[in-house]
C-alpha cells in the first residue's frame, strides 16, 4: 500500500527559508516520492509561498478560525519536482512583510501563537479530509510551528473522527513556541489538553512539548541529537519527557541536494570543478576575495562562515579566535545576520583586520554558494548542533569543515588527527571542548594540513567523496511511516 504524509512546515526551500529547515522540506518530500511515499506539504500562505507556487486552486473553504478571519485551502505545485503544496489562505495572518516570524524591528509577532496554531489545525483538517481528491495516512509535523498538529488531531478523535498517524519532528529543540497560559482559549482545544500530561510546559502553553507528547512517533535530523536531548544538559527542559519517549524516538541525518549543493553544476560559483578536477576551485577562491574585498592571495588560508549568527552558532567563540586566524596569514569571510552584538562583533573585526577578515550582513543566497565554493575551511563551532547543513555543503565542495563535536556535526565530520590522516578517515576539523583552546587547536592543525600538500588534497578528495543523500533519509523515514500503518 503507497503511504500518504502530509508534512506541515513554515518554511520550504525556495520558496522561503531563514534557515536548514527550508532546506529539509524542499528537498525531503521530492526524494519520498521517488521512493514511492505519496508526499505533500501544507505551508501557512506567506506572499513568497504564493508567489512561487504554479496551478494555484481553491481546495476549501475552511470556514472562521483563530480570529484569522475566513480561512480557505489552497492547493498548488512547486516545481521542478511537481511537489503538490497546499497553503493555508489567511492574510491577516500571513501578508506581512519580511520574516515569517518577526516583525520589522525583529520582535515575534505577538499572535504567532494563533498564526501557527492554524497551521497546525489546518494540516489535521487536511487530514480529516477537507480536501475531496487527497487525505493523508500521516501527518509530518516539523518543529514547533507545526507542534499542535498532532494534538488536534487527537481532539478531532474525541469528535468522531478516524485516527490518523503523526509524527514529529524536532529541527532544534531550542525553540519551543511556549506563550503564556491565558492563550490556551484561544486555541481551540480540548480543556483538559492544558495539563502536564498535555500542552502545558511550567505554566505556559508549548507547541513543541504539545508535538512531542501526542506524536506518534518522533524523529530529530541525526542521531547524536536523539541522544543529547534526552539529557538535561542539552534537553532544554524537555529530556524528562523525551526519555519517557526514548523508544519512538529516531535519529535520521539530514541529507544534501546535490541538484543544487554540487560544485559540478552549481551555477552561481565562478567555476566549476569536481573531486577528480578539482583546480578550478582556486578560482571561486580568488572571486570570493575579489567579491568580499580580501587580498587576492591563493596562499592565505581562507575560512568561511554562513550562518544564522546566533548563541547557538557559537560565533562568538570563532571571534575570540580570529587574531589567531589573521596572525597566521589566514583570511575570514562571514556572511549572517541575527543578534546585533554578534553583527557588531563581526564588523568589529572586520575593521581591526581589512584585507584578512570581511562581513556581509544579510542573508544572500548566492553569495552563500560563492562562500562555500571559495574557502578552504568552513566554520561551524556550534554550541549544539542538531544536524547542520553547511558542514555537509562544504564537504561537497571540498572546503574542509571545521567544527565542535556535537550532534550532527560530530555525526558527519572526522578530525585530521594524525590517526585519522594515517587510517585514511579524515574530512575537516573537530574540537571537542567548546573553549578558546579548544577552537584555536582546531584552527592550527587546518594550517598544519595545509602546509602538507599532499595530505591536503587527500582530505578534500575524500571529503568531496562524503555521500549524504536524502534518498538514505526518506529511506529510513519510511521505516518509521511503516511502523504506523495499521496501527
Ligand atoms: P540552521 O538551520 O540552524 O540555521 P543549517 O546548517 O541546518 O542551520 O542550515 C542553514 C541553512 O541556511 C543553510 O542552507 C545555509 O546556507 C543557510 N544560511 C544561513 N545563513 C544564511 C545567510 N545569511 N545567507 C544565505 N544563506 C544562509
Ligand atoms: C535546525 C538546526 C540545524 C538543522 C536544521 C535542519 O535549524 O539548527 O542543525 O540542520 O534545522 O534540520
Amino acid at each position: 500500500m503507497t503511504v500518504c504524509v502530509l508534512h506541515a512546515a513554515a518554511e520550504m526551500f525556495p520558496l522561503l527559508k531563514t534557515g536548514g529547515l527550508a532546506d529539509v522540506v524542499g528537498a525531503l518530500p521530492p526524494a519520498q516520492s521517488q521512493l514511492g511515499t505519496h508526499a505533500r506539504v501544507v505551508l501557512p500562505g506567506f506572499p513568497a509561498v504564493l508567489a512561487g507556487l504554479e496551478d494555484l486552486q481553491s481546495v476549501a473553504d475552511l470556514g472562521g478560525a483563530f480570529g484569522a478571519g475566513n480561512v480557505r485551502l489552497e492547493r498548488g505545485v512547486l516545481q521542478p519536482h511537481g511537489v503538490v503544496v497546499y497553503v493555508v489562505r489567511a492574510d491577516q495572518f500571513y501578508d506581512r512583510p519580511g520574516n515569517p516570524y518577526l516583525d520589522a524591528a525583529h520582535r515575534s509577532y505577538a499572535d504567532n501563537d494563533r498564526r501557527f496554531a492554524l497551521l497546525a489545525w489546518a494540516a489535521a483538517r487536511i487530514a480529516k479530509g477537507a480536501d475531496p481528491a487527497w487525505k493523508p495516512h500521516i501527518v509530518h509535523a516539523h518543529d514547533w510551528h507545526a507542534g499542535l498538529a498532532p494534538a488536534y488531531l487527537r481532539a478531532f478523535e474525541r469528535g468522531g473522527a478516524a485516527r490518523t498517524a503523526s509524527v514529529m519532528t524536532v529541527h532544534n529543540l531550542a525553540y519551543q513556541g511556549t506563550f503564556p497560559a491565558s492563550e490556551f482559549g484561544a486555541l481551540q482545544l480540548p480543556g483538559d489538553f492544558y495539563a502536564v500530561e498535555g500542552v502545558e510546559f511550567y505554566g505556559h502553553v508549548s507547541f513543541l512539548k504539545a508535538g512531542l507528547y501526542y506524536a506518534d512517533r518522533i524523529t530529530t535530523v541525526s542521531p547524536t541529537y536523539a541522544r543529547e536531548i534526552q539529557t538535561q544538559t542539552h534537553g532544554a527542559g524537555l529530556h524528562g519527557l523525551l526519555q519517557t519517549r526514548t523508544h519512538d524516538i529516531t535519529g535520521i541525518l539530514n541529507g544534501v541536494d546535490y541538484s543544487i549543493w554540487s560544485p559540478s553544476v552549481d551555477e552561481s560559483i565562478a567555476s566549476k570543478y569536481t573531486a577528480s578536477k578539482p583546480s578550478a576551485k582556486s578560482k571561486c577562491k580568488a572571486a570570493l576575495q575579489e567579491r568580499m574585498g580580501l587580498a587576492r592571495d591563493d596562499d592565505a588560508l581562507l575560512f568561511g562562515v554562513v550562518s544564522r549568527l546566533t548563541e547557538q552558532k557559537g560565533l562568538d567563540l570563532l571571534l575570540s579566535a580570529v587574531p589567531d586566524i589573521v596572525q597566521r596569514g589566514g583570511q575570514l569571510v562571514v556572511l549572517g545576520t541575527g543578534d546585533p552584538a554578534l553583527e557588531t562583533g563581526m564588523k568589529n573585526a572586520a575593521a581591526a583586520h581589512p584585507g584578512a577578515v570581511a562581513i556581509e550582513l544579510g542573508f544572500d543566497e548566492t553569495l552563500s554558494h560563492s562562500i562555500i565554493a571559495g574557502s578552504d575551511v568552513v566554520m561551524v563551532p556550534s554550541r549544539f548542533e542538531p544536524c547542520g547543513l553547511t558542514q555537509l555543503y562544504a564537504l561537497a565542495y571540498g572546503s574542509l569543515p571545521l567544527v565542535h563535536r556535537v550532534g550532527g556535526l560530530a555525526d558527519t565530520v572526522v578530525d585530521s588527527s594524525l590517526e585519522n590522516l594515517a587510517d585514511d578517515l579524515a574530512t575537516g576539523f573537530v574540537f571537542d571542548t567548546f573553549d578558546r583552546a579548544g577552537i584555536v587547536g582546531a584552527i592550527r592543525r587546518a594550517f598544519a594540513l595545509k602546509s602538507r600538500r599532499t595530505d591536503w588534497k587527500a582530505v578534500v578528495k575524500r571529503a568531496m567523496n562524503q555521500s549524504f543523500s536524502w534518498e538514505a533519509a526518506a529511506l529510513e523515514y519510511a521505516e518509521v511511516y511503516q511502523g504506523l500503518m495499521g496501527r
